[in-house]
């Protein structure tokens, strides 16, 4: 096996790390590491040029941490020794955070070396991972209403999503939430006027609205005018990011007030009880845990908690927060550890133990879609990958409408199910 790494762009016109491996077998895996703009602290870290070229955002030292130092370490080894080929990696990393090589570099190797792996065998990467069994194909969490650090309007709240898992199959619900999507998209224009339709980094509109009701009432609206019934055939979710609205010291500010945590577990359960919503990702800062396992409790039956930035799909944070009841599940970005094995790893626990998991892109992406291959894998049922709009978006719901059909009749589609405890 050979690696090989490339700087190219991300859909934000960053650059980002590709790696390309070829097997001994005939095999080719190529994969791009993607970058997240609402960071948890405890995140691996990216290797970044600094100094003046791309505003100090090249990665070529992160692609000659593959030429250099990944390249010669795994060399001979086989693809189909993907964990194996991942603890060599960790090991000449040898740092908790991945910075000496990079977690981009490491990303992008460890996900490139899975694909090749798949692509020697001859089968999809899905059946590769999750053998004949893997059929289920996920419920989307579609952001179609970009706030917080993915927009510059005044929504405190980072996500706005609609999500259709009253579909009979994956690629009915697709044509929903386009459907939806883009009758939101003459709402917002008609209520706001023309810049409300501009989009955000996940292809999101980013209208000029201040509050989360604004954003809920629109999006209640676009689903009605689509045709549909809110919490019906469309069920709502929101991830908070509130990291980015914490203040300290159990203080937010959100929708312009100031709320302590624990009068903002009561805003969350009066949102709740007003509109369909069944998941809230990060509703809490990851430095303010506490008021996770109060909410969990108090919305009980009615909606999933799920924990981003206080995971960072590190197994050993899925198991102190699940087993203490702060969460029902994790977001998994393959990115946030570094090794698609690290990641596998968090799934499994979750999984085995009742718990969900969220498969994630970034808001920094490309065409890269191995993550709708992890999805079906594990059958977590599950996916968060932005609007049904821009490439780098729609690469992923596209690759799972070909999952879809390359199953046939096998295919099951994960459902309003997927949202019981
Ligand atoms: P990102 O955040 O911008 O770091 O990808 C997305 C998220 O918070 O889920
Ligand atoms: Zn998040």
């Amino acid at each position: 096996m050979h690696v090989k790494g490339l700087q190219v762009l991300d859909s934000r016109g960053n650059p980002t790390v590709e790696a390309l491996v070829i097997t001994e077998g005939g095999g080719y895996g190529r994969a791009i590491a993607p970058a997240g703009a609402s960071k948890g602290k405890l995140e691996a870290v990216d290797l970044r040029d600094g100094g003046k070229a791309y505003g100090g955002m090249g990665v070529s030292k992160a692609v000659e941490s593959i030429n250099k130092y990944i390249a010669p370490a795994i060399l001979g080894m086989d693809s189909s020794d993907f964990r194996e080929v991942d603890r060599k990696i960790i090991e000449v990393d040898g740092t908790p955070n991945k910075s000496r090589l990079g977690g981009n570099a490491c990303v992008a190797t460890s996900l490139a070396v899975i694909k090749a792996a798949a692509d020697t065998a001859g089968i999809p990467l899905f059946e590769f991972l999750g053998g004949r069994r893997a059929r289920t194909l996920p419920v989307p969490l579609m952001n179609v209403i970009n706030g917080g650090a993915h927009a510059g309007n005044k929504l405190s709240i980072q996500e706005f999503m609609i999500v259709p898992a009253g579909a009979d199959m994956f690629s009915d619900a697709i044509r929903i939430a386009v459907e939806v999507y883009k009758s939101l998209k003459s709402y917002l224009k008609e209520r706001y006027g023309p810049s409300a339709i501009n989009v955000g980094d996940e292809g999101g509109f980013a209208p000029p609205l201040e509050l989360t009701r604004d954003a809920l009432n629109a999006l209640s609206e676009a689903i009605r005018r689509a045709g549909y019934t809110p919490g019906n055939e469309v069920l709502l979710a929101m991830d908070a990011a509130a990291s980015h609205f914490y203040r300290g010291n159990q203080t937010y500010e959100i929708d312009g007030k100031k709320l302590s945590s624990a009068e903002l577990i009561d805003y969350y359960a009066a949102l709740v009880d007003e509109y369909p919503l069944v998941l809230l990702e990060d509703p809490f800062a990851e430095d303010d845990p506490e008021p996770f396992k109060e909410l969990r409790a108090k919305l009980a039956g009615k909606v999933i908690i799920i924990g981003d930035d206080i995971i960072v799909t590190r197994r050993d944070l899925a198991e102190k927060y699940f087993a203490g009841g702060y969460i029902d599940g994790a977001i998994i970005k393959v990115n946030q550890v570094g090794t698609f094995t690290e990641a596998e790893d968090t799934i499994r626990y979750l999984l085995g133990s009742g718990g969900k998991a969220v498969i994630s892109h970034r808001s920094g992406e490309s065409e890269d879609t191995t993550i709708a291959h992890i999805v079906v894998a594990y059958e977590t049922g599950l996916i968060k990958t932005g609007a049904p709009a821009r490439g780098e978006r729609t690469a992923k719901y596209n690759e799972l409408l070909r999952i879809e059909d390359y199953l046939g009749s096998e295919a099951i589609f994960a459902g309003k199910k997927v949202f019981l405890r």
